[in-house]
């Protein structure tokens, strides 16, 4: 069985061709960062026209990739929520369209539980029970998966979502767009101590919540203090640069490592899965890998290409066919979701 999946939640077009045997014949992502750069954010309204440009070419370069005809799908999966409302439109329309021409099944999924359930396709085995930990620009979120249908929330944010508070103290210290990357490449010559930046609820054992907002406005303070400020032509000296990135980003690793070893202690769940793009980072790779080590637990982090916005994380569409969970036209784009 060949299944195509289309994502469109936020601002990657893709498409991907999966087996249900988790294969993955194509995977084609189309990114929009030199389109929101300018902006130091996603703008929905350009996302959601540059999906329309995208969609049809990536969705042909897919099937092309993945050596078949559109005829020989048997089913089309979309993410179809959460997400920005007119991004979701997009896929999702394209995803009806194609059920209907190829009468062929449609699925919806979830982008969120699709981010874990690409621990599975990564690493080709069942990751069910877990702890699924996704920090991505828009979630950072705590589950107790207990299988591909039932994500319970343990906690999460309060506010910002960790990427976001990346993204958002990059362009403070003039960093380009997507934060993350640029901020932790300039974090790598800096001091993670030389700032004593807040780590909210760490030491509240009560909670599995995030708060990065606060965290924020520390570093904004550090930088240019409470008045009004233009931080493009704020003049900022290298090392004191790198010193704010590095102990930034090692505010945020101690909170989203701390709350996930914490996770796996209350549920007594052993197997952390995690997804969303702050995955990439490497300092809170390194960090979790050596507390859940320590733990005795068993750490999942799908590669770079499968942690960040992408189809394949659609493959979890198959547990649905499986399980008889199949949609019709009426499918819609939901993009709310509470965390
Ligand atoms: O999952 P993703 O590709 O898209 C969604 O937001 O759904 O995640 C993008 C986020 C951005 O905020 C980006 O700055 C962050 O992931 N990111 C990183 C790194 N690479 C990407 N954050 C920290 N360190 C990184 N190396
Ligand atoms: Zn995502």
């Amino acid at each position: 069985m060949k299944i195509l999946t289309i994502e469109s939640t936020c601002d990657e077009t893709a498409a991907a061709v999966i087996t249900d045997e988790l294969d993955v014949l194509s995977s084609v992502v189309a990114s929009q960062d030199e389109l929101h750069q300018r902006f130091a954010g996603v703008v929905p309204e350009i996302a959601a026209r540059a999906h329309l440009e995208r969609c049809l070419p990536v969705i042909h370069e897919a099937v092309r990739k993945a050596d078949i005809e559109l005829t020989d799908i048997d089913a089309v999966a979309v993410a179809n929520m959460p997400g920005l409302a007119g991004s979701l439109l997009v896929g999702v329309t394209a995803a009806k369209t194609l059920a209907w021409l190829l009468d062929k099944p449609l699925i919806g999924i979830n982008h969120l539980q699709g981010h874990i359930y690409a621990c599975q396709v990564a690493f080709k085995k069942p990751i069910f029970p877990c702890i699924g930990l996704i920090i991505s620009g828009g979630h950072s979120t705590i589950y107790h998966c207990r299988s591909a249908f039932d994500f319970e929330p343990l906690g999460g944010t309060i506010d910002d979502a960790a990427g976001e508070s990346f993204d958002k103290v990059a362009s403070m210290l003039g960093l380009p767009y997507p934060g993350g990357p640029a901020l932790s490449k300039c974090a790598l010559n800096g001091d993670p101590k030389a700032f004593a930046f807040p780590r909210p609820f760490l030491n509240d054992s009560s909670r599995l919540d995030f708060s990065f907002s606060g965290l924020k406005t520390a570093v904004r303070y550090e930088i240019a203090g409470a008045g009004a400020v233009d931080f493009k032509s704020l003049e900022i000296d290298d090392q004191r640069k790198a010193d704010i990135a590095a102990s930034f980003e090692q505010a945020v690793v101690d909170c989203l490592v701390g709350k996930t070893i914490l996770a796996m202690q209350k549920s007594g769940i052993q197997r952390v899965c995690v997804g969303g793009g702050v995955a990439a980072n490497r300092r809170f790779r390194e960090a979790l890998e050596n507390r859940v080590a320590e733990e005795g637990g068993e750490l999942l982090i799908a590669p770079m290409n499968l942690c960040t916005d992408n189809a394949v994380l659609g493959a979890i569409a198959i547990e649905k066919i499986k399980a008889g969970q199949v949609d019709d036209l009426s499918l819609d784009a939901v993009p709310g979701l509470i965390r």
